[in-house]
């Protein structure tokens, strides 16, 4: 699509993880035209007040960060709270786009759509070949609803909308609830406050041999808005950084960051979950594509933010 400086993106969502870094990198890209609704000013799994917004402010572009989002407590005991709420969200949020005339939008899934036991690194083709992770299937099985319904409306009304799966994301604007969160941002908060408290050791769960695959969400939103620009297709596409990590690896990076002096240690008799989660970003690659912030810059970055933010961060 012929994405114009002056076309007008709603980016539902904006005052997430990802949203935020979208709205960011669309200042980058120098598209200043934004229709922004908190959630307060917008309940998205309102179908009635959805639909009026689009037909008031009628936006040319709509990029979908806006979800019931949680780790594996908050999925396992809210099931009906996240299967409801994603289902609604996207079911409103697409079908008023695609009623109001929206030129392009654009889905984010989550690699929690495919197979538990999928072919590492996991390609597009893994979708629906095989049984999902059981602890957050609500979620994953409402974001396959989205994605399908993408395609469904492209094929029924030519509905341009495309549907990127990330990896895992982290970065400014994190959630660091010890309950709530995942693993990096988990593990910056325990690293930092056990440096303050001067704590002798701190101890994991796991036995640190997984490997999973973590992306900056500057990255992330990069990527939402190249393919925004240049990829007008169907078939869903991965995005992540093209290699993984053991959790001992990244436990010890996040030491040297955090500046803890203290041990690091590892509880093997605790759950160590999917030995391996890789994306395939082939597709992604081949489109011309690639992240820039490593690892270990990306760390650095967020825990920069998380000590200036520790008063307004989500804890
Ligand atoms: N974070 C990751 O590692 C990751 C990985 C893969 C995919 N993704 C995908 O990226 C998307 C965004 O995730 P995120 O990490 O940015 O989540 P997030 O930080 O929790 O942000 C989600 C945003 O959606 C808003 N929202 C939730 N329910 C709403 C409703 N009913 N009406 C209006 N707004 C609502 C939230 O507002 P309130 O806070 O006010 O409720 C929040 O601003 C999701 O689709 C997720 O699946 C994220």
């Amino acid at each position: 699509m012929q994405l114009k400086p002056g076309s007008r993106i709603y980016v539902a969502g904006h005052r997430g993880l990802v949203g935020a870094a979208v709205v960011r990198a669309l200042e980058r890209a120098g598209y200043h035209n934004r229709l922004l609704r908190t959630h307060a000013e917008l309940d998205l799994t309102e179908q009635s007040a959805v639909r009026a917004m689009f037909e008031r402010e009628r936006p040319e572009v709509v990029i979908l960060a806006a979800a019931r989002v949680g780790g594996i407590h908050a999925n396992s005991t809210q099931p009906a709270t996240f299967i409801r709420d994603n289902l609604l969200i996207q079911d409103n949020v697409i079908d008023a786009a695609h009623r109001s005339g929206v030129a392009k939008f654009v889905f984010l899934g989550s690699s929690c759509i495919y197979p538990k036991l999928a072919p590492q690194p996991i390609r597009e083709d893994s979708l629906l070949t095989g049984p999902l992770e059981p602890t957050n299937e609500w979620y994953a099985v409402a974001k396959i609803a989205g994605l399908k319904m993408c395609q469904a409306y492209r094929r029924q009304y030519g509905f341009n909308a495309i549907s990127l799966m990330p990896t895992n994301l982290y970065g400014p604007g994190d959630n660091f609830d010890l309950q709530n969160s995942h693993v990096l941002p988990a593990l910056i908060r325990r690293f930092h406050e056990a440096k303050e408290r001067r704590d002798p050791a701190i101890s994991i769960w796991g036995t640190g041999t997984p490997r999973r695959e973590f992306l900056h969400v500057d990255d992330m939103a990069d990527a939402v808005v190249f393919l925004l620009r240049h990829y007008d297709d169907e078939g869903i596409v991965n995005v992540g950084w093209g290699e993984d990590v053991t959790i001992r690896e990244l436990a010890e990076l996040v030491r040297k960051v955090c500046g803890f002096q203290g041990d690091l240690g590892f509880d093997a008799s605790k759950p160590d979950g999917t030995p391996r989660k890789l994306l395939d970003t082939t597709r992604l690659t081949g489109l011309g594509w690639r992240p820039k912030i490593t690892l270990e810059a990306g760390v650095k970055g967020t825990y920069e933010w998380f000590k200036e933010h520790r008063a307004d961060a989500r804890l």
